[in-house]
């Protein structure tokens, strides 16, 4: 069995599949009956050590609408809060029969040790594991930005070459950006990082991107701003600067986002803080994508686990809809 963990395991054309996939499996979701009956009789599991909104739904909402059963299991009220190990947690989960374990955990490193350890038989699909990798939320990102700054029909086998993506703010704790850094640059788009020095990573001269200290002088020359959340619970008291300082630079109003190009679109995976990396106005404006980004999560999981269960290359056309 295959499983996803990291954005970096992915070429170009294992990322262009998934989208391709992606696309055809949006165009279940304009159906009036939104199912494919091909995972029928597979089990998917959600693994979910850390809090999620839009992760976990999407995940179940994928696969449901492939026809798995779905099993939704949360550290909060299970027996990890007796001291049960991520061991013993994947072989009761193994037990119960699991084709995929979708998992997200505090610790960096956990899907791997998952994927690797022979606990489990099923598929291993990272949900976000601390501040490592998020390789789903870099699909769904890549989708959209292929959908907008390509086109939906136009961008089918296409990948993002020569698009410009600045992503902004508390990069040291993200895995969102750690994930679309490597998966950007696969698809051959430029990505700057925009962040105060106190969140760049340390070894971020290796990743494949550049770094600027000034979101002035970057917007101009961006097709698109993806603005990070700033992870306070992540952070200990010495953040720097404050929060005041912070919006002040790093933040995103609607007089900034009238220095970036017309078409630019600007991002954000959520949750957000409104007021501080981004101003209500910005984040209810028609150029910000976030309720798109939630909306294509589902289409991309819907391909992420059609592929990893077993999924032939064509995902919707070898098979009949509930429908027909
Ligand atoms: N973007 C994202 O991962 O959101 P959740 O934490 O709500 O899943």
């Amino acid at each position: 069995r295959g499983h996803l963990v990291s954005a970096a395991d992915l070429t170009r054309d294992d990322a262009v599949l998934i989208l391709d996939t992606a696309e055809e499996m949006a165009r279940v979701a304009d159906r009036p009956i939104k199912k494919l009956p091909t995972l029928r009789g597979r089990t998917v599991v959600n693994l979910f050590f850390e809090d999620s909104t839009r992760t976990r739904i999407s995940f179940e909402a994928a696969a449901q609408r492939l026809s798995a059963d779905v099993i939704n299991f949360s550290a909060k009220g299970s027996s990890v809060s007796k001291g049960e190990s991520l061991k013993d947690t994947a072989l009761t989960l193994e037990a119960m029969g699991a084709d995929a374990v979708v998992i997200r955990h505090h610790d960096s490193g956990a899907p791997h040790r998952l994927a690797t350890s022979g606990w489990i038989n099923g598929s291993v699909v990272n949900a976000g594991d601390g501040t490592h990798e998020h390789p789903t939320q870099a699909l769904l990102d890549a989708f959209t930005l292929r959908r907008r700054l390509v086109g939906p029909d136009a961008g089918l086998g296409q990948d993002l070459s020569g698009r410009r993506v600045t992503i902004v703010g508390d990069v040291l704790h993200s895995r969102v950006a750690r994930s679309n850094v490597h998966l950007l640059h696969t698809l051959g788009a430029e990505v700057t990082l925009v962040a105060p020095p106190t969140l760049v990573p340390i070894g971020v001269e290796h990743w494949p991107c550049e770094v600027s200290y000034d979101l002035d002088a970057v917007l101009p020359k961006s097709d698109a701003v993806m603005m990070l959340r700033v992870q306070r619970e992540r952070m200990n008291a010495a953040f720097f600067p404050t929060e005041r300082e912070y919006a002040r630079r790093y933040g995103l109003d609607g007089e900034r986002m009238a220095r970036m190009p017309e078409d630019a679109v600007v991002m954000h995976p959520g949750p957000m803080n409104r007021g501080m990396e981004i101003t209500a106005e910005v984040a209810d404006s028609a150029r910000c994508t976030a309720v798109e980004q939630v909306a294509n999560g589902v289409s991309i999981r819907m391909a992420v686990l059609y592929l990893l269960l077993g999924g032939s290359e064509s995902a919707v056309t070898n098979y009949r809809t509930e429908e027909s």
